[in-house]
């Protein structure tokens, strides 16, 4: 999946753009743990920052949203959890094989994010609210000490709101009551399910971009789009791009590109709230090519 010095390649770099990588002939967690999950954990990218905003001209699937009423960010973390791939096969292929897969939290990878989310929700300054997503009822361990390592964290932050949530009811409250969040923090894996669904009730997956952040800057972040490599349209030049430009805005941001990340993000926000060149995603017509000239003029 990756040249055995593919990662001392990256490195030096200050942000890696990644496209969705995938081949119906490969099975996906071999594509996966050979190239995307390493660069994640190799390079600390601990903070994966997932804004959901749902733009003019973008229909939601839930009835009468109005534009700008849904706009929160999942802050994901992105090195350990359900995700540590710590574990293995036991009788490998008998009839009577066992699978241990075994979650690992740290109290220093569940402190680093929460307060990474912290500190994004002074930043954005919107609503001031921090909501904190586990399964402490039932997985009596891990989360427990996710839930107070939160609650310690909140002391900090006096003039943040905080709400803590289970995974479920939270899934239940995105649909409720989206325009009540405002950052999200969550473990790897419940992070990766509600960012699906904050995905889609802004309209598309096809709009979701994310960041996988070295906070410290000790490794490159990388950019990517949520959407995953879309087989069953392979081919057929209607992948909406816009994800992909929305990372690229964030990958502007990041490098202290403020003004050129606004600007790109502008003309992304101007060709749908005009809603005449969309890919069919979203309801349009048009094909990959179009919506990226559509873009490219905006800017
Ligand atoms: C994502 C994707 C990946 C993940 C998969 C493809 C391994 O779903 O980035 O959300 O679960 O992290
Ligand atoms: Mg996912």
């Amino acid at each position: 999946m990756m040249p055995v010095d593919g990662l001392d390649r990256l490195r030096p770099f200050d942000a890696i753009l990644l496209g969705a990588v995938g081949h119906p002939d490969i099975p996906d967690n071999v594509t996966l743990n050979g190239l995307l999950l390493p660069i994640r954990r190799v390079f600390d990218q601990y903070a994966n920052i997932r804004p959901a905003v749902l733009f003019a001209g973008v229909p939601s699937p839930l009835a009468d949203k109005k534009a700008g009423s849904i706009d929160m960010v999942v802050v994901r973390e992105n090195t350990e959890g359900e995700y540590a791939q710590a574990g293995g096969f036991v009788h490998h292929g008998h009839p009577d094989e066992v699978a241990v897969q075994t979650s690992v939290f740290t109290r220093h990878g569940i402190e680093r994010v929460i307060r990474h989310a912290f500190e994004l929700a002074v930043r954005r300054a919107k609503k001031n609210r921090v909501t904190s997503i586990t399964k402490s009822n039932a997985q009596g361990f891990s989360m427990v000490l996710w839930d107070r390592v939160f609650q310690r964290v909140a002391q900090d932050y006096p003039g943040i709101e905080t709400e803590s949530l289970l995974v479920d009811a939270a899934a239940m409250n995105f649909v409720r009551r989206p325009e009540s969040f405002d950052v999200v923090v969550a473990s790897n894996l419940f992070g990766d399910i509600l960012s699906d669904l904050s995905a889609i009730l802004t309209g598309s997956i096809g709009l979701a971009a994310s960041a996988n952040l070295n906070p410290e800057r000790q490794f490159p972040s990388m950019f990517e789009p949520v959407h995953g490599s879309a087989p069953d349209i392979v081919g057929r030049g209607i992948a909406n791009p816009m994800a992909t430009m929305f990372c690229a805005s964030m990958l502007l941001d990041h490098l202290g590109e403020a003004a050129a990340s606004a600007s790109v993000e502008r003309a992304l926000r101007k060709v749908l709230a005009s809603a005449r060149v969309l890919t069919p995603d979203l309801g349009g017509v048009s094909t990959t090519r179009q919506v990226t000239e559509a873009v490219l003029s905006a800017l």
